[in-house]
Parts: structure tokens; C-alpha cells; sequence
């Protein structure tokens, strides 16, 4: 029997990962958790500064209060939209708050950390150094989603979520100057 090679594992892990967006109330272990946390500590970073988090949320009232403040700022939005485009974005945005069905919720959270941009003011640099923080995060994410998979572990990517960013970062208590930078729902596929 010839062993599987690392790209192998790697591409099968990759193909079989798809979003989930409705998860049973089975719950995850802990460790399963730590794990996914584990690897994706492992993520590469700009400028090589872990400016992040990954915040890991299983409690339900928690879960329920985010989903409520993405709803209440979806429904918001929606009703100040243009009467043309209004039904198609509140359906488009119920896909926002799928999360709340898992029974754990990671929050990839990140500083908009400034340093070139505050040496060399006045070159407008202060969007691409987001834009780093913005993809690294991303990087981190991504890896959790396969952490996940490789686990047996049902997972989906959000970032609709962020639309009530700010209410976000508050139930989740995230540290001061942390951004959610997406919303992944962590469970088993209901
Ligand atoms: C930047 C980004 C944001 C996303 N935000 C959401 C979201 O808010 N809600 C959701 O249900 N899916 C979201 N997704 C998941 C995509 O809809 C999904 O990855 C895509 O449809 C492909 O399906 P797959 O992940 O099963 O391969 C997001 C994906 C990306 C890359």
C-alpha cells in the first residue's frame, strides 16, 4: 500500500471543504477547538507581527446576541435602500447570520496596525497598510477552514457579518483596537 504524500492529504482536506451554513446542536469538543487555533497560529503574517486573535465563542447567548446585532444592522440597511434593491439585500443578507445555528463561532480578530504609514505621512499609505492587516487575517482564516476540515469539522468563511462590525467586537469582547475580521461558524452539518 503506498502512503498518501503530504500534497495529497493537503489537496483531499481542500476538496472536500465546502460552507455550511446550518449546523446541528451537537457540540465541539474543546480540543477540537484548540486545535483549529493551534494551526492556524502557524498562518504567515505582514511584516511578521501577530497583530491578531482568534477568538473562540461557544456561548449561546453570545452566539444569539451577534446574530441579532448583524439582523438588526442588516434590516437597517435594508429598509434605507432603494425600494428596487431592498428585498433582494435583506434576502441576500439572511446568508449574514447563518452562523447562528453552530455551537461555536471563531472570530479572527485583527489591529489595523499603522507604522509606515504614520513615518511616511501624507502618501495616502494608511489603506494599504489595512489592506495588510485586512489579507493577513484573511490568511488565518483561511487556515482555520481547513483546520476545521481536517478535523471532520463543518465550517463557513463570513465576512457579511461585518456589516455590524463594531456591535461585533463588543458582545465578543474583543481587546481594544481589535476588528472582527470575518465570522467562521465552527459544529456538524445539521
Ligand atoms: C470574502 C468572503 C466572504 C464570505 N462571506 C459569506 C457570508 O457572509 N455568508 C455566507 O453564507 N457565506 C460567505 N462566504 C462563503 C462563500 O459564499 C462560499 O465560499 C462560496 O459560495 C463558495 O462555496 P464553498 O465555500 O462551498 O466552496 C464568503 C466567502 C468569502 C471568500
Amino acid at each position: 500500500m503506498t502512503q498518501a504524500s503530504d500534497y495529497e492529504n493537503l489537496l483531499r482536506v481542500c476538496r472536500s471543504r465546502k460552507s455550511c451554513r446550518s449546523f446541528s446542536a451537537r457540540p465541539v469538543a474543546r480540543e477540537c477547538l484548540d486545535k483549529i487555533v493551534e494551526l492556524a497560529a502557524t498562518s504567515p503574517y505582514a511584516s511578521g507581527s501577530k497583530a491578531w486573535e482568534l477568538e473562540v465563542i461557544t456561548d449561546r447567548e453570545k452566539i444569539t446576541a451577534l446574530a441579532g446585532a448583524v439582523r438588526r444592522r442588516c434590516t437597517e440597511l435594508g429598509n434605507n435602500a432603494d425600494p428596487d434593491f431592498r428585498k433582494e439585500f435583506l434576502e441576500y443578507s439572511r446568508s449574514f447570520t447563518a452562523f447562528e445555528t453552530a455551537p461555536a463561532v471563531l472570530i479572527p480578530a485583527f489591529k489595523d496596525r499603522r507604522t509606515i504609514s504614520l513615518a511616511l505621512p501624507g502618501r495616502g499609505l494608511e489603506s494599504f497598510e489595512r489592506d495588510n492587516s485586512v489579507k493577513s487575517i484573511s490568511c488565518v482564516s483561511m487556515l482555520a477552514l481547513l483546520a476545521a476540515e481536517s478535523l471532520g469539522l463543518a465550517a463557513c468563511y463570513m465576512t457579511g457579518p461585518l456589516l455590524a462590525a463594531g456591535e461585533i467586537a463588543k458582545i465578543a469582547g474583543l481587546r481594544q483596537g481589535r476588528e472582527p475580521g470575518a465570522l467562521i461558524p465552527i459544529g456538524y452539518k445539521g
